[in-house]
């Protein structure tokens, strides 16, 4: 134990944080036109941002062919990249720092948001089971079995997370968190329940890491490996996704980061599955059985409090954590946190979609 606490001050990367309350990355589905943020955006980010505390964007598309639901945000276009600029200038005055989650839904998806309508991709044509993705209409349909990618579109695929990431810093984030979590597309190659290839990119752990390790590779290269981060979910079957071991999957895959010189880790324990609670295996890995094996800065999220989070810091299991849910519905949880200030509950009726109500409209403290 030490006396650590959410509240000691530490460095991530480049950036020195005051505090180790973090805005974990939350889809809102309120970007409504071609996907551009919009001022809203820019308003609901500046509300939770704070002198050297770090936001992670919502989960942001990175190409035409990324898209899981309809009224999320991406960063492929000059428009975009230009709206984005209101939210990194409006958390940067009041002395925040924010990453932009990268965003790849593979099989998580439906053929009503692709391009020509074409079937979407993934490592292999199994297509999930449960999930759908919002269209345009407001319906929900469920996810459809994909087509499988060639490897040209494997490699595309890599360079257009890089150049999402090139993006991300020219319209002013400080850092890129690439989505690796929640059975989107780097959890598809990862994970053997999505991944039946026979080429570098399937089969053994090694080959099937391949492709987030390539991603991340690529995007240190354009943007410096301190300013990045990977979100893992190890054991959550979000999105259907599984695997036959995680410990060794997900081992090797944070030693292999730990070797990239990553600015960060941010693990999801497994008792969340995706947006709610979840009963995990007695198996499961998490931030604990991964610690030891990743040297730079760990990002725990998932089912905590003010209390469990300090006490995961102090244990040195943690060195920021994470919060969802509860940053919804108190846009100034960390001050709530310092002080001891009851929560706001959240109304989980708001979080996809609508306008400013159960968004700009929680209250603060004081
Ligand atoms: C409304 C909502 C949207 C979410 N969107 C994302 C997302 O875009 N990217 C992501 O990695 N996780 C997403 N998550 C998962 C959260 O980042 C977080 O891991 C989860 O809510 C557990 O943390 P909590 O218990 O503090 O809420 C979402 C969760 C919720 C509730």
């Amino acid at each position: 134990m030490s006396d650590k606490n959410l509240f000691t001050p530490t460095r991530l990367g480049p950036h020195t944080l005051n505090h180790r309350v973090v805005l974990a990355p939350l889809t809102r589905m309120r970007a409504f036109e071609s996907a551009t943020p919009t001022e809203l955006m820019a308003e609901y980010y500046a509300q939770r941002a704070s002198p050297g505390g770090l936001l992670i964007s919502e989960a942001t598309v990175i190409s035409p062919l990324g898209f899981p639901h309809h009224n999320v945000p991406a960063v492929y276009t000059d428009k975009q990249v230009e709206a984005w600029r209101l939210t990194t200038d409006a958390v940067h005055a009041k002395g925040g720092i924010i990453y932009l989650q990268l965003w790849h839904g593979g099989r998580a998806s439906h053929r009503k948001l692709q391009p020509d309508e074409a079937l979407p991709v993934a490592p292999s044509a199994i297509i999930p089971e449960g999930g759908g993705s919002m269209l345009p209409d407001g319906t929900r349909a469920p996810f459809e079995t994909p087509r499988e990618m060639s490897l040209d579109e494997v490699h595309s695929t890599i360079k257009d997370f890089a150049s999402a990431a090139t993006l991300a810093m020219s319209a002013g984030f400080d850092g890129v968190e690439v989505h690796g979590a929640n059975g989107y597309l780097p959890d598809q190659f990862l994970q053997d329940g999505s991944n039946h290839r026979t080429d570098a990119y399937g089969g053994s752990v090694e080959n099937r890491a391949r492709f987030l390790l390539e991603v991340v590779e690529a995007v240190s290269t354009q943007i410096g490996a301190d300013r990045v981060g990977v979100r893992i979910s190890p054991n959550n079957p979000f999105n259907g996704i599984s695997d036959s071991d995680p410990t060794t999957t997900f081992s090797y895959l944070t030693r292999e980061l730990n070797s990239r010189d990553i600015g960060y880790l941010h693990v999801i324990e497994p008792r969340v599955r995706g947006n709610e609670d979840f009963e995990p295996g007695a198996e499961s890995v998490a931030s604990r059985e991964l610690r030891p094996l990743f040297d730079r800065t760990l990002i725990s999220a998932g089912g905590f409090t003010r209390e469990s989070g300090n006490a995961l810091v102090a244990e040195g299991v943690a060195d920021l954590i994470a919060y969802g849910r509860h940053f919804i519905s108190n846009p100034d949880l960390p001050e709530r946190f310092r002080q001891g200030i009851e929560l706001t509950p959240y109304d989980r009726s708001t979080f996809y979609g609508g306008d400013g109500h159960g968004y700009t409209d929680y209250p603060y403290a004081s």
